[in-house]
């Protein structure tokens, strides 16, 4: 694998992969890699001839400077994974290199931004779009992977690229869980052993959100769910929302949609966690 820290130099690396009729993959992600992470780039490496995967810790996107510094970050055993998956490329560039020579822009992100992660977490997704946006820009790839574990992560990328970079296309790939049923989640390694027993329950209960629609109102339903969560020693439920998988519209009657997805963020201790899946 060949590991790059300049811009101008995995551009050009690129550049003449593409003369030679090569199909480009890029995976980008933070680092303290697990099997979700890796899922993601076997996924691009059927898919495609080469593949990027990229690390940088992004600062733009945190905005909770604590949640920042504590970001693990375990590269030495990333670029072990990576090598060992065959992965071609490693893009692991500092700040300079990503954000140098451009000033952020104001990507329009519509409803996406006034809703869950965006409400909860302002300025987030501008972050994660002018991050994503550089990095389609530098390498150009003819397809980006993103786990649907950050679904709205993934609207909000699937919106910016058809703006922007409509040549490029997103895929989106399944959310991999431990034996458990928790989502992976490079955060999961800031659980202690009593917050990762209170965490593992929330994944059934998301289960259970579909049953309980026979009988109750979304409303209700999202009531329920809270208390249920809020019981759990260790935890702390944040939101709770249902929506249309297609448009990310918040869903208040199920009748009136086919796709549908529910959503959670809620700490685990001090451990901020996400997760959803589909219902309908
Ligand atoms: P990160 O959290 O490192 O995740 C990188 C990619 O891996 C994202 O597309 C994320 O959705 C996916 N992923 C994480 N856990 C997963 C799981 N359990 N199953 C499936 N896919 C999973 O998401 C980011 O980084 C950043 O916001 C980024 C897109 C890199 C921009 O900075």
């Amino acid at each position: 694998m060949k590991v790059f820290q300049s811009a101008g130099q995995i551009h050009a690396e690129i550049n003449f992969l593409r003369s030679q009729g090569k199909k480009i993959g890029l995976v980008p992600t933070m680092g303290a890699l697990h099997i979700g992470h890796i899922k993601l780039i076997e996924r691009a490496l059927m898919a495609c001839d080469t593949v990027v995967c990229s690390i940088f810790v992004n600062p733009l996107q945190f905005n909770n400077p604590d949640d920042f510094n504590k970001y693990p970050s375990t590269i030495a055993k990333d670029t072990q994974m990576l090598e060992e998956i065959d992965c071609h490329l490693l893009f692991h560039p500092n700040y300079e290199q990503v954000y140098g020579h451009s000033e952020p822009k104001e990507y329009d992100l519509g409803h996406l931004n006034d809703m869950m992660e965006g409400l909860y977490r302002p300025g987030h997704f501008q972050g994660v779009a002018n991050v994503v946006m550089r990095f389609f820009e530098i390498v150009q790839p003819d397809m980006a992977f993103f786990g649907l574990k950050d679904y709205q992560q993934y609207m909000v990328i699937k919106k910016v690229t058809a703006q922007h970079l409509p040549q490029i296309q997103i895929m989106g790939v399944e959310t991999i869980r431990d034996e458990k049923g928790l989502a992976l989640s490079s955060r999961n390694l800031r659980l202690s052993a009593e917050e990762y027993t209170s965490a593992v329950k929330v994944p059934a209960l998301l289960r259970q959100v579909k049953e309980k629609l026979a009988e109750l109102s979304v409303a209700e339903v999202k009531t329920w769910f809270e208390k249920k969560v809020n019981k759990i020693p260790h935890l702390k439920n944040e939101y709770i929302e249902l929506a249309d998988a297609d448009t990310l519209e918040l869903v208040t009657d199920v009748s009136n949609h086919s796709h549908i997805r529910v959503f959670t963020a809620f700490y685990a201790g001090e451990v901020r966690l996400i997760d959803n899946m589909s219902i309908a």
